[in-house]
C-alpha cells in the first residue's frame, strides 16, 4: 500500500525533474512522467477504489495534496519558462524598421509616346478625333491616292521600304498622310482629325535620322476652311508645343496632296527650325476621296514628333530616342 514516505518520496522526484526542465517541451515531458495518468502518484490514487473506505479517505487527502504540489510545481515553472521563451522570440523576430525597403524600379512612358499623348490631349480638346491607319500600308494609299506619281522620286527604293511579295504592292508607310485618305474614304466632312504613328523610309541611324519615326498628321475638311485657318490652327499647335512666345512662319513648297503648300517654320530660343509640311488639301485629293470640293475645302499638317521632341528639349543625338536607354527615358517622367 502507497504510504505517506512514498508520496512524499514522488514529489521530490517530480520536484527535481521539473525543475530540471530546461525548456516548455523538457517540461512537458516532466509533466507527463509525474503527473500523468501512468505516474506512481495518478496509479495511487486509481488504486484508491479498491481500498477499505477509511484508509482511502485518509491516504486520499495526502494523495490530493501531492497532485496540488506538483500542478503547482508544473505551473511556476512553465511561467517562468514562458517569459524566457517570450523574451527570446522579441530578440530573434526583431525587425530593424529603420532599414530602407526595397524598392522596384517603377517604369516609364517612352517620351516620343509621352508627347504624342500630349498633342492628342491637345486635338482632342479641340473637337478632333484621333485616328489611327495600318503601318503595313498600301502603296496606293501611300503614293497614288495622295497624288504622288509613279515616277516620284519617294517611291525609290532609296525612300521607300517596298514589302514582298512586291506585286501585292504593299510599302511601309512612308508618312502618316494615308491615313487622311482613309479617313476621308471612310468619313463624311466636317472632318477633324489628327493621325500621329509610326513612319519608315530607308535611312540610316545617324544623329538626325532614323529609318523608324514618328509623325502627327493633321487633317480638316469643312465648309468654308482657309489657310487662315491652317495657320491660326499651327500656331496655337506650335505655342502648345514649344511656348507661349513661339511663332510659325510659312514657306511656300510643294507636295503633291497639298495646293497650295507650304512648309511650317517655328521661331524657337532665337532661330526659325523647320517643323513639317502643311497646305490645303488638292481639289484631286478631295476628288478621290468622293469629297465635293464646291462645298468642302480643307488643309493638312504633318510634323515629325521625334523631331518636335530634339527641338523642344534639345537632344542633339538621335540615338538618345531610339536607343531606350531608361537613364534618357526617365529625364521626361513618367508620363502618367
Ligand atoms: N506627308 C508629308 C511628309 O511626310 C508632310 C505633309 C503632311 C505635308 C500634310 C503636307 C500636308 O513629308
Amino acid at each position: 500500500m502507497t504510504s505517506e514516505s512514498d508520496l512524499s518520496a514522488w514529489v521530490k522526484e517530480a520536484k527535481l525533474a521539473i525543475t530540471a526542465a530546461s525548456d516548455l517541451e523538457a517540461l512537458k515531458l516532466a509533466r507527463l512522467a509525474h503527473s500523468g495518468d501512468k505516474s506512481p502518484i495518478s496509479l495511487a490514487s486509481r488504486a484508491l477504489g479498491t481500498m477499505a473506505p477509511d484508509d482511502r479517505a485518509s491516504l486520499g487527502k495526502i494523495i490530493g495534496e501531492a497532485k496540488n504540489q506538483v500542478a503547482a510545481l508544473v505551473a511556476e515553472r512553465a511561467s517562468l519558462l514562458e517569459a524566457e521563451r517570450d523574451a527570446r522570440v522579441l530578440l530573434e523576430e526583431i525587425v530593424d524598421i529603420t532599414l530602407p525597403a526595397s524598392r522596384s524600379t517603377r517604369g516609364a512612358l517612352h517620351p516620343i509616346t509621352i508627347l504624342k499623348n500630349e498633342i492628342s490631349d491637345f486635338f482632342i480638346a479641340q473637337g478632333y478625333g484621333v485616328a489611327e491607319g495600318p503601318e503595313l500600308e498600301a502603296e496606293w494609299l501611300n503614293f497614288d491616292a495622295l497624288n504622288i506619281p509613279a515616277d516620284h522620286p519617294a517611291r525609290t527604293m532609296q525612300d521607300t521600304f517596298f514589302v514582298e511579295p512586291l506585286d501585292a504592292r504593299l510599302v511601309l508607310r512612308t508618312h502618316t498622310s494615308p491615313v487622311q485618305i482613309r479617313t476621308m474614304l471612310e468619313q463624311d466632312p466636317p472632318i477633324y482629325v489628327i493621325c500621329p504613328g509610326r513612319t519608315f523610309r530607308a535611312d540610316e541611324l545617324d544623329a538626325t535620322h532614323t529609318p523608324v519615326f514618328h509623325q502627327v498628321e493633321g487633317l480638316v475638311v469643312d465648309k468654308g476652311i482657309t489657310m487662315a485657318h491652317l495657320k491660326g490652327t499651327l500656331d496655337l499647335f506650335a505655342r502648345k508645343m514649344f511656348g507661349d512666345e513661339a511663332i510659325t512662319r510659312l514657306r511656300p513648297s510643294f507636295f503633291p496632296f497639298t495646293e497650295p503648300s507650304a512648309e511650317v517654320d517655328v521661331f524657337f530660343n532665337g532661330r526659325w527650325i523647320e517643323w513639317g509640311g502643311c497646305g490645303m488639301v488638292n481639289p484631286k485629293v478631295l476628288t478621290a476621296c468622293g469629297v465635293d470640293t464646291e462645298t468642302y475645302s480643307g488643309f493638312a499638317f504633318g510634323m515629325g514628333l521625334e523631331r518636335t521632341l530634339m527641338v523642344r528639349h534639345g537632344i542633339s543625338d538621335m540615338h538618345d530616342i531610339v536607343e531606350g536607354d531608361i537613364r534618357f527615358s526617365q529625364t521626361f517622367g513618367v508620363g502618367l
